[in-house]
């Protein structure tokens, strides 16, 4: 896709990845690998497959291996040159070339929304995708975010990814309520942060893919902290929705919670089965 209205995906991977622990103790939670890939990166291919070239990652305390992953390492380069080795370094590479990374620091870790504030410096005044790494997505035809991207340039505002889930689980998500207005498509009325079941005004809840126009950052500006004492992404997205200004879009594939133990598990199989190919 050459001629998407969005340049830029923002990757907030400030969080602790405490069901990681001890792992993420010392190493973030988005460069646990699927088979042989780290998180982040089936993130960045699937953004740059949508058409974008700028990767924003906001990092935070012990997350310098995510910017030392999108980096040349001369010593290993030296090392496997001409041998055959060399290949399986291919498609970062190709990466490095094609895409410009940037980053910024989270200083305190005050939830989703205040780490998507956080990028506005990367950014700038034009929409943008935000993509949550431990959420794994999986559609070998068209990625999420090029769906997403298609449906942007027709609709132009916010876009968030939404699924199905067991009425049991809707305190693990931000759960939206609204109208169907084509199949699949939904204008937002309400939503609600990790609800309780019998709170909760559906089972679609949001996961981590959203396209945002850039007034949303004057609006987390103004959102006071929610649930937890965190800056939630769901507030603000609230003032776009009551002005009838985000759309919920079922999205086509399948998703992998990689941010708990269960998800990951079932991801690093179905990957290994079905898209792994040994090199
Ligand atoms: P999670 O709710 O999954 O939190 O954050 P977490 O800290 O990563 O993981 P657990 O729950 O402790 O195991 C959702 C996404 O938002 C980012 C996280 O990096 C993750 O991608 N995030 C969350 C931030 O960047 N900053 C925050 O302050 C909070």
């Amino acid at each position: 896709m050459e001629d998407s209205p969005i340049k830029k995906c923002l990757f907030p991977a400030a969080g602790y990845g405490t069901r990681f622990l001890p792992t993420t103790k010392s190493m973030p939670k988005e460069m646990l690998p699927v088979v042989n890939k780290p998180l982040i990166q089936y993130g960045v291919e699937e953004a740059m497959d949508a058409g974008m070239s700028g990767m924003a990652i906001v990092t935070g305390r012990g997350k310098r291996a995510i910017e030392d992953h999108f980096d040349i390492n001369y010593e290993l380069e030296h090392q496997i040159a001409g041998s055959d080795k060399e290949g399986y370094l291919r498609e970062i590479r190709r990466i490095m070339n094609e895409a410009v990374f940037s980053y910024t620091r989270q200083i305190e870790m005050k939830g989703l929304g205040h780490a998507i504030l956080t990028g506005e410096t990367l950014i700038g005044d034009q929409p943008f995708a935000v993509l949550l790494a431990d959420d794994l997505c999986y559609n070998p035809e068209k990625g999420v975010l090029s769906q997403m991207v298609e449906l942007y340039k027709y609709y132009r505002c916010s876009i968030v990814a939404i699924e199905e889930v067991p009425k049991e689980e809707t305190n693990k998500y931000g759960v939206i309520d609204g109208k169907e207005i084509a199949p699949g498509l939904i204008r937002l009325s309400n939503m609600v942060e990790k609800p309780k079941p019998e709170d909760a005004p559906s089972n679609l809840a949001i996961i981590g893919r959203y396209i945002l126009t850039p007034d949303i950052f004057q609006i987390i500006r103004n959102t006071p902290p929610g649930r937890n004492g965190e800056v939630q992404i769901t507030d603000a997205l609230m003032t776009q929705a009551k002005a009838g200004r985000v759309l919920g879009y079922k999205f086509k594939g399948r998703r992998f919670d990689c941010g708990s133990v269960p998800g990951f598990m079932e991801a690093t199989r179905f990957y290994f089965e079905n898209v792994y190919k040994e090199q």
